[in-house]
């Protein structure tokens, strides 16, 4: 298959998330399947630095028509990885030369609505000026979700190109729909139309996701639970009416994610300082204390050791471990590091919390994949008590990693994570827990500190299970290959 991947970001070019992991590592695999996999997104320069030297420009200057007609002149960068996989960039000074992605301190860019219409146009467009017939078009998050309704509408249902294709919208995060003023529907080019219930319209503004949604062959979301909390108003950010309507034409499925095994990998990883592998762990223990120094805490083989890699935004509930966690640094003999960087008042209370408590607490506010890779392998636990969560990647590196995760049951966690029970010791995987209040996760850390104290055996089979679970593309691929087959007809 032909197959077009639509993306605001893609590791290790320019990442702020998850997204950015997916949109490099699911392509990779169609592509080693044996498709002709061609991805999708913005040239930034000012963030992908180094790696633009790779990059070629293809092809003539990209006319893209924005508003009513006038072009906007882009230009295609292609970055070849084999035969089958090939990234695309769209090239547009004004709109992706910037600092950052979407934002500049804390504040959303005044322009994003019309952005990210650029990119989608600018996708549909490319694709005619590379003549790609393309058999699947997928579209990931509001910033691309317009490609499914470009591809239906009438500026481009009629292009050879584009006769076959079938459509694919992915939610891998449900909380950013691209939702602005009617106003911007003018950038668009779709007319009127298009404002209506079954396509842009929600509660008189535009909604790029829901669009996404309504139009799409097939949507998807990153796991199966996700797929089903998504329906409900609790998990959904209004959008249960569109999805459930989906849900019922059985057009709404969740696939979980895989993870890259060759960047996540301990026995093999250069970031870490040692490695090692399920059948010795000495490599483990070494990576422990190198995090320990790094971070100024106590170097102690003993003392159980929780590590977060996270975004701090609402969804990752660190709000709650940030109220949790001072009784248990002023009673308990545990240590914690955590790299995070996003909202200023999570920021100012993990930087308060180290300087309140060096040797016990570390923190690091930024962007470090060589930090996070060191968080993941040489921590004891692994903590995410998130609010909601798609899928979740860190969980699963954190597993690979003999690093075990305490988890909200929610989402991917759910889906990923086996709880630990004495019973359950041959599957169990992890720790979890399930009302998102500071009792629960504090109760939850102090019970899998008492496993790691009181129980070896038990810890050392929780770990071992993890490292040795498959989380590769594998199955994932499959599914999205059978998915892109029978994309147009009922599930
Ligand atoms: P989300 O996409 O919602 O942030 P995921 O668990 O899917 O959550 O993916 C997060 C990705 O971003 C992981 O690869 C994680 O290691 C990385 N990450 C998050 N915060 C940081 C950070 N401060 N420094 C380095 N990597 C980070
Ligand atoms: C989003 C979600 C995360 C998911 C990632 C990749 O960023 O928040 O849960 O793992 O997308 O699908």
């Amino acid at each position: 298959m032909n197959i077009v991947w639509a993306t605001s970001e893609a590791a290790p070019y320019a990442k702020t998330g998850g997204l950015a992991d997916v949109s490099y590592s699911l392509p990779y695999a169609l592509a080693e399947n044996g498709h002709n996999v061609s991805v999708f997104m913005p040239y930034y320069p000012q963030v992908m630095a180094e790696k633009c030297d790779d990059t070629e420009v293809v092809g003539e200057l990209l006319g893209v028509p924005l508003g009513d007609g006038n072009e906007e002149w882009g230009q295609i960068r292609q970055h070849k990885i084999n035969e089958n996989l090939s990234f695309y960039f769209i090239e547009h000074h004004k709109y992706f030369d910037r600092p950052k992605l979407y934002d500049w301190d804390g504040q959303e860019y005044t322009d994003n609505a019309e952005r990210f219409i650029f990119l989608s146009r600018a996708i549909m467009q490319a694709v005619l000026a590379l003549d790609i017939k393309v058999d699947v078009l997928h579209a990931n998050d509001w910033h691309t979700s317009l490609c499914s309704v470009y591809l239906k509408s009438s500026l481009y249902n009629g292009f050879d190109n584009f006769s076959k294709t079938k459509s694919v919208v992915t939610i891998h995060n449900i909380g950013y729909q691209g939702v602005f003023p009617k106003s911007n529907l003018f950038w668009t080019g779709l007319g009127w139309d298009y404002f209506n219930v079954h396509c842009l319209e929600f509660y008189d503004q535009v909604n790029f996701l829901k669009a996404g949604v309504m139009t799409a062959d097939m949507v998807t979301t990153v796991s199966p639970t996700y797929a089903e909390e998504i329906l409900s108003p609790e998990y959904s950010f209004n959008l249960e009416q569109p999805l459930q309507h989906r849900a019922v034409q059985g057009k709404l499925r969740g696939i979980i994610n895989g993870i890259d095994i060759q960047e996540w990998n301990p026995e093999t990883d250069k970031l870490i300082p040692h490695n090692f592998s399920h059948t010795d762990l000495t490599g483990k223990a070494l990576c422990k204390m190198e995090l320990q120094k790094e971070f100024g805490l106590e170097v102690r083989a003993d003392v159980p050791l929780y590590g977060v890699v996270s975004r701090l935004a609402t969804q990752k509930g660190l709000d709650v471990f940030i109220e949790c966690i001072d009784s248990m640094l002023k009673e308990d003999d545990v240590q914690f590091v955590i790299i995070g960087s996003g909202e200023k008042w999570q920021e100012n209370a993990l930087a308060d919390y180290a300087k309140a408590y060096p040797g016990k607490f570390g923190a690091f506010i930024g962007y470090s994949n060589k930090i996070a890779h060191m968080v993941e392998a040489g921590a004891d636990f692994f903590v995410m008590p998130s609010r909601y969560e798609p899928c979740g990647l860190n969980q699963m590196y954190s597993m690979k990693y003999g690093t075990v995760p305490i988890v909200r049951s929610t989402g991917g966690l759910e889906d990923t994570v086996n709880n630990y029970s004495a019973a359950n010791i041959d599957a169990a995987t992890g720790f979890k827990f399930y009302d998102l209040y500071p009792a629960a996760l504090r109760d939850t850390m102090r019970w899998a500190a008492s496993v790691y104290r009181n129980d070896k055996p038990a810890f050392a089979k929780i770990i071992k299970n993890g490292m040795t679970t498959d989380f590769s593309w594998h199955h994932t691929a499959e599914e999205y290959e059978e998915l892109y087959q029978h994309a147009n007809t009922r599930f």
